[in-house]
Order: C-alpha cells, then structure tokens, then sequence
C-alpha cells in the first residue's frame, strides 16, 4: 500500500460501472472484515453485502429523498455493503458470543474464560445502564470496521467509499433490518475509479499544527 498517494488522495465520488472486483478479492475483503475486533468482543454488526444489480438498485432506490445523489456511486460500484448495528444487546446475543468464544477455544483455561464473561456482562451493564450509550458505543464500533476495511480496500487496490447519505428508516424497510434487531449504520462502496471522472484538485484538512498537540 502506498501510504503517501493514500494521503493525497480523495475518496471515489465516480465507480467505473464495468469493472467488478474479482471474486478472491472480495472474499479477502469480506474475511477481512470479518476479522475486524470489537470492544469487548461484543461483534455487534451484520453485513448485507450487495453483489448483483437488483440488491444495489433496491438500496439506491431506497436511500430517501434528499440522499438521491448517492444513487449513481452505489448502481456503478462494483458492491456496496450495508453495515448494520445491534439495536441493543440481549441475553441471547451474549451468550451466543461466549459460546463461540468456548467453541474458538479463546481462553483454554476455563476459569479465565469464566472471568471474561463476568467482566463482559458488567461492561455490558455499565454501557447500558450507566453511560445509557449501549447503541452508541456499538456503532462506534461498526465505524472502526469501515475504517479499517478502507484500508484493507486499499491495499488490495480497491477504492472504498463510506456513505452517510441515506434515510436510515427506509433502507431497514426495504431489506427488513430492524426485523434482526438491527439497524443500517453506514454504507461501504466498492470497486474501481472512474478514469474519465478523477478529481485532480488538492484535498483540503486543516495544517498538522492545528492537529497535533506534542506534549
Ligand atoms: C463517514 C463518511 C461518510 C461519507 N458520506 C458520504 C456520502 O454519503 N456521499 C458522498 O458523496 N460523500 C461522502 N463522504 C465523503 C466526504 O464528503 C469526503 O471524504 C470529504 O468531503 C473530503 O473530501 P475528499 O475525500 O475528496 O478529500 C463521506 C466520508 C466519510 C468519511
């Protein structure tokens, strides 16, 4: 990956809607993701990833009103995934994890695993009960998994472009998230640059002394 050219580099507004990401790309993609860690090991995401013309049409014809623009960015990507968020956290969930956790053989030893779950429960506890932020703080972890898909992306030479730009209610009708208990957080284009349509203007962020405080 080279860092540098990332550094000067805008984010894809323009997907070249002949190009697909090849197959074992995406699935290094997606194990990646897969891969990507959550406080507590909580894991709170599901992901609808849309590979064919009609799963991205539903999702473009869907976005709400205002958000048209994005339309055009999901119909040309090669895929665009929808991540989605727990709406909160039930018994049934957490213990799901600490099964597959057993299953994975996470902790060998069984009191340290015991330990864990204890410890969990009472993160889980104070997150919702103390803070009052449970869905919050787990979209906060769904936003560290686009992040570092970005990157993944990018070292496999796949543009990746994060979208805020939808009506979250009507995207969870039309492919009935809220029914699994969750709810869309962000969307993630996919797929290849537009060569006639590449921005050649500087990007624009503020000087790094404004940024960075040494101490
Ligand atoms: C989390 C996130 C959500 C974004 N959502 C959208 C979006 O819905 N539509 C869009 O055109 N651009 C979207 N962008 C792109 C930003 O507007 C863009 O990165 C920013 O204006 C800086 O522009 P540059 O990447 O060209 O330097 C999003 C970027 C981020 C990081």
């Amino acid at each position: 990956m080279n860092l540098d050219a990332l550094m000067n580099k805008h984010l894809t507004r323009y997907f070249d809607p002949g190009r697909t990401i090849p197959e074992d790309t995406l699935q290094q993609l997606l194990r990646f993701l897969r891969s990507t860690p959550s406080s507590v090991n909580v894991q709170p995401n599901h992901f609808y990833v849309l590979a064919t013309p009609e799963g991205k049409q539903r999702l473009a014809d869907n976005l709400g009103e205002r958000f048209q623009d994005n339309a055009e960015k999901i119909l040309n990507a090669s895929h665009t995934i929808i991540l989605t968020t727990r709406a909160d956290v039930p018994d049934s969930h957490i213990e799901a994890v600490f099964a597959k956790e057993r299953a994975d053989g996470r902790f060998p030893d069984p009191s340290k695993q015991q330990r864990w779950e204890a410890m969990t429960r009472d993160f889980l506890t104070l997150r919702g009960y103390g803070y009052k932020d449970l869905n919050h703080w787990m979209e906060k972890q769904t936003y560290m998994a686009v992040g570092l898909t970005m990157m993944a992306a990018a070292a496999l030479g796949v543009e990746a472009t994060p979208l805020e730009g939808f009506d979250p209610a009507t995207v969870d009708k039309a492919f009935t998230i809220r029914e699994a208990g969750h709810s869309t957080t962000v969307l993630l284009a996919l797929g290849y640059p537009d060569p006639q349509k590449v921005y050649t203007n500087p990007i624009s962020r503020f000087d790094a002394d404004q940024l960075f405080t040494f101490i």
